[in-house]
């Protein structure tokens, strides 16, 4: 995309806010679907892809290595369509993974950054964008139409998807909510937001392959483990650790839900 189409899409937001405050009447996703619409040659997002690609290609750390030999699944160094199955068991660490947390074994064993080094911020600032979450905009990149196929074979993989689905429904905090409460009945919306039913087939696919995404609200690129978090915080949870077991059992459950459905990001969100 060059500098002119991103002054169009500045332009085209600027133009969709006013005009949907003007007309009053149009809902947030509406006003969401006009966005894609007007700007559907061109996301922001494909300037993270871009500068995830040069990280991921770019020698670095203490052992000044590139990713390129990273296996996130599908063998060393192979991008295209590894994302459509993750999350997944990896035998070298013996653990079920998502991609950022596969990310950071592969940060940490091939270029030798310091895990606390990459957690330490591993969501973006205002001004920002994290380094871990720009890859990650670059290898979902390259899982663009490729159909969702986690398996759920590995007796690991098993008790990841066993345990997103109870974190699921599991009611606690100070307000008793389960992830649950906001995301399993179709057709409601929060302050304006439709709110995904995460047990129907098609609100599931279409809300797990539209991350990570673009926000316009914040100009920056969010990762799925941003979205959890985010939504720890609805749930009046405390925050959960970058990249923990129980973001990734939950990452498991979602992303089964979406199986079958082409993943379609990295998307663009209000
Ligand atoms: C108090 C209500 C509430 C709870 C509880 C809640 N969420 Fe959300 N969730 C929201 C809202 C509101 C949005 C839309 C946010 C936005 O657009 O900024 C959302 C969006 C999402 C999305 C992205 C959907 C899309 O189509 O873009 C995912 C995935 C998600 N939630 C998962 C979860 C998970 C997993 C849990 C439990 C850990 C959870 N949510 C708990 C309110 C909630």
């Amino acid at each position: 995309m060059n500098t002119s189409n991103v002054k169009k899409i500045i332009l085209v937001l600027a133009l969709a806010t006013s005009y949907a405050a003007v007309a009053g009447e149009v809902s947030d996703s509406d006003k969401i679907a006009q966005y894609r619409e007007m700007i559907s040659d061109g996301n922001p997002a494909d300037f993270d892809e871009m500068r995830g690609e040069e990280l991921w290609k770019t020698a670095s750390g203490p052992k000044n290595a590139t990713l390129q030999q990273c296996d996130l699944g599908k063998g060393a160094g192979v991008v295209k369509g590894a994302y459509a199955e993750l999350p997944r068991y990896f035998k070298d660490t013996q653990k079920v993974q998502d991609l950022e947390s596969r990310l950071l074994t592969c940060m940490t064993t091939l270029q030798g950054i310091p895990e606390e080094e990459i957690t330490a911020r591993p969501f973006s600032s205002d001004t920002k964008q994290s380094d871990i979450s720009s890859l990650a905009t670059y290898v979902v990149g390259q899982s663009k139409n490729v159909k969702m196929n986690v398996l759920v074979k590995n007796p690991k993989e098993k008790e990841a998807y066993e345990i997103g689905k109870r974190m699921f429904s599991y009611r606690a905090g100070p307000y008793d909510f389960a992830c649950s409460t906001c995301h399993a009945t179709s057709h409601v919306r929060i302050r304006m937001q439709d709110l995904p039913n995460f047990f129907d087939k098609k609100d599931a696919q279409s809300a797990y392959t539209s991350w990570p995404a673009y926000r316009v609200s914040q100009g920056l690129t969010r990762s799925f483990q941003w979205r959890l978090n985010d939504c720890y915080r609805q749930q009046r949870f405390p925050e959960p650790k970058f990249a923990s077991e129980a973001t990734i059992a939950l990452t498991m459950f979602l992303a089964v839900s979406a199986n079958g459905a082409d993943y379609a990001g990295p998307g663009l969100k209000r």
